[in-house]
């Protein structure tokens, strides 16, 4: 078999998520010289990267587990320089042949090791760090090239997971996360200051070992989402995927002052559901509003299918808004859209504002038309338009990229992934985020593909 033959998509016999283009690719490669339709906006000086799973040993007991593989292009004087695919030099990395908890956890002191990571959910830029990130461990430090630094830990002061969803406030800079656990304690919120000093850790209560994949802020709040998803001892002494649904686990979110402490922290109960990925939120007088993707529920009987918990009901994530009122204590909740789609992202320089646009990836069936999702929240509570891509090719998470001179929100580029199923290859796509239905503006095409992945970044220089 060759390389090639080896990172061929394939159907055979394999659980879905190391199926089709969820199969990993197994070389590192630096390719130039590659072929662009379309014209790549001159302004655009930097790099795109996006992480995701890619279990070097061809197999991952869950589609959350491969190892991280971070794909970048970069970008200047309306040219794509180079691609690159890396592997994220880890502990799992070293040790493909052992378990997480045998390198994760100390059987002496039942002390976790937040060095050991897969580094595959996320990659972003802070305080001129790039920054691989996984929700139970450390950051992991990239070069501009991809190549791993090593384990990020703000001089020793980082002691628990992070999250691979940090917010960076788009007025000050600061770095807003938390990470969890499924021990004691539960979850802790950190706060890093805009030039990467971590300059507060605070232990925050929660009902229990929920999984807390995401949260968001406004400007004067971090809220948390204490929602039903828990860590289950008896799933993880069976391998995979530790986390189920719980039924008498209260759903609730927190909105905490962003300098504030745990007793700060107002809570208001929502209805029960799971959101992997907040949209944005922003204040209104006494209301905090939140958007995201709202999953009506998940992984009931088990974590191996997708968004389906297997009960037949619909679980796909939709566009939904809470509304929290920090006078009365209230909340309303309402459905922005009936079309499932994840991935949701606002320009960065509106991450906790008013934001009126918001991007996703449509939910597709394989053989489907891939769709970018835009809304503006500004007509009728949230108008749907979408980019519908040729059948077959299915894109990933939108990253807005601003144009320059940019005078309206939504001046500017929506860049991801898109893997073509008809040539088995993939290309990095730019929509004109002002106008999304209309011809791509630019397509860097690559001679192979980009496995599906979670998250990126454009990183500009
Ligand atoms: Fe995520």
């Amino acid at each position: 078999m060759t390389a090639t033959d080896e990172n061929t998509a394939t159907t055979e016999e394999k659980p879905w998520h190391l199926s089709g283009n969820n199969a990993p690719v197994f070389d590192e490669v630096t390719l130039t010289d590659l072929e662009v339709k379309g014209a790549i906006p001159p302004e655009l000086s930097g790099r795109y990267f996006r992480n995701g799973a890619n279990p070097q040993t061809g197999f991952s007991d869950h589609w959350f587990s491969g190892d991280g593989m971070v794909h970048g292009i970069e970008v200047n004087n309306g040219k794509a320089q180079w691609y690159r695919n890396r592997y994220v030099r880890t502990p799992m990395h070293a040790n493909p042949d052992k378990a997480r908890m045998d390198l994760y956890l100390n059987p002496e002191t039942l002390a976790f090791d937040h060095n050991v990571s897969t580094a595959n959910t996320h990659v972003i830029g802070h305080a001129g760090k790039i920054l691989a990130l996984e929700e139970g461990s450390f950051p992991y430090e990239l070069t501009q090239q991809i190549d791993t630094v090593g384990p990020h830990t703000y001089d020793g002061k980082l002691t628990t997971a992070m999250t691979a969803h940090p917010k960076v406030c788009a007025e000050t800079g600061e770095l807003l996360f938390f990470g969890y656990s499924s021990m004691p304690p539960y979850l802790v919120y950190h706060r890093a200051t805009a030039d990467g000093q971590l300059v507060q850790s605070t232990e925050i209560t929660v009902n229990g070992p929920t999984m807390m994949h995401d949260f968001v802020v406004s400007r004067n709040y971090s809220i948390f989402m204490d929602l039903p998803m828990v860590f289950d001892m008896e799933l993880a002494m069976s391998g995979g995927m530790p986390i189920r649904w719980s039924d008498d686990y209260p759903a609730r979110m927190g909105v905490m002052p962003r300098a504030g402490s745990d007793a700060d922290v107002q809570w208001f109960d929502v209805n029960p559901c799971y959101v992997f990925h907040t949209l944005n939120a922003h204040e209104v007088g006494d209301e905090v509003v939140i958007t995201g993707c709202r999953i009506k529920e998940l992984w009931r009987q088990s974590s191996d299918i997708g968004f389906d918990d297997g009960s037949g009901e619909d679980s796909a994530p939709m566009m939904w808004e809470w509304r929290l009122n920090r006078a009365t204590g209230k909340v309303s909740e309402r459905q922005i859209d009936d079309r499932g789609s994840e991935f949701p992202r606002v320009p960065d320089s509106l991450v906790g504002l008013k934001s009126r646009f918001g991007y996703t990836m449509g939910m597709a069936e394989p053989g489907d038309a891939g769709t970018v999702f835009k809304y503006d929240m500004d007509i009728n509570g949230g108008t749907r338009t979408e980019h519908v891509f040729p059948v077959g090719h299915v894109p990933g998470e939108p990253s807005f990229v601003p144009a320059a001179g940019a005078t309206n929100e939504d001046d500017g580029y929506l860049m991801t992934y898109v893997y073509a199923g008809d040539t088995d290859t993939s290309y990095l796509v730019m929509l004109d985020a002002s106008n999304v239905a209309a011809d791509p503006v630019a397509e860097i095409h690559l001679p192979r593909r980009v496995p599906t992945g979670f998250h990126g970044s454009w990183i500009a220089d």
